[in-house]
C-alpha cells in the first residue's frame, strides 16, 4: 500500500436485510446495540488501526438496505474492500456471492450472532468460501474485527493481484 499519493481508500461496511432492526430485534440473540452504535465502534477501530499506518487515508461508507437489488448495486461500486453482513441473504443468495466475485471485491463476512451455533439452515453461507475471513458471534464487535482483518489483508496483498480499479 503506497502512502505517497495520499489517495483516499474507500471501504464499504455493508449490512443487508433486517439489520436495520438491530437493537430492537431479538435482543437475546442480536444484543441491544444498534447500527449507529456499530458505526461508532467501527470508526474507533479504524482510528486505532490507522495510527500505525503513516497517514493512510481511509474513508468508511456505512450502508444498509432491505433490497437485494440495491445491495448488489452498492457492492458493485468502486471500493477497495468491504465488510459484509448480508443478514439472511447469507444463507440464500448465490447472486450476492457471484456479484462479490464478479466485481473482484475483497471482503470479510461478518455476523452479529453466532451463526454456526444456531438453526441448521444458518450453517450454510454462500459468502464464506471466497471471504478473506468470517467473523461471527461477537455482537457489533464482529464488524470491527472484520474491518481489521480486511485492512490487514489489503495492506499485505501484492499490488498486481488487486482488482484493477481498486483504490489501494
Ligand atoms: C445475521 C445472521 C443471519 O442468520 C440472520 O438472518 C441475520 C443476521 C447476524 O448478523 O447475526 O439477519 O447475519
Amino acid at each position: 500500500m503506497t502512502h505517497r499519493t495520499q489517495k483516499i481508500v474507500k471501504i464499504l461496511i455493508a449490512s443487508g436485510v433486517n439489520l436495520d432492526l438491530l437493537g430492537c430485534r431479538q435482543p437475546d440473540i442480536y444484543g441491544v446495540d444498534t447500527l449507529s452504535d456499530m458505526e461508532i465502534l467501527v470508526k474507533d477501530a479504524l482510528r486505532a488501526w490507522a495510527r500505525d499506518q503513516n497517514g493512510l487515508k481511509i474513508k468508511l461508507i456505512f450502508f444498509q438496505t432491505n433490497s437485494e437489488d440495491v445491495f448488489l448495486r452498492e457492492i458493485s461500486k468502486d471500493y477497495a474492500g468491504a465488510v459484509v453482513n448480508a443478514g439472511a441473504w447469507t444463507h440464500t443468495s448465490l447472486a450476492i456471492s457471484d456479484r462479490l466475485l464478479g466485481v473482484s471485491l475483497p471482503y470479510v463476512e461478518v455476523h452479529v450472532s453466532d451463526v454456526k451455533n444456531r438453526e441448521s439452515f444458518r450453517k450454510k453461507s454462500y459468502l464464506s468460501e471466497h471471504a478473506i475471513a468470517s467473523v461471527s458471534g461477537l455482537g457489533i464487535q464482529s464488524y470491527a474485527r472484520g474491518l481489521e482483518a480486511l485492512l490487514n489483508h489489503l495492506v499485505k496483498k501484492p499490488k498486481k493481484n488487486r482488482r484493477k480499479n481498486a483504490a489501494l
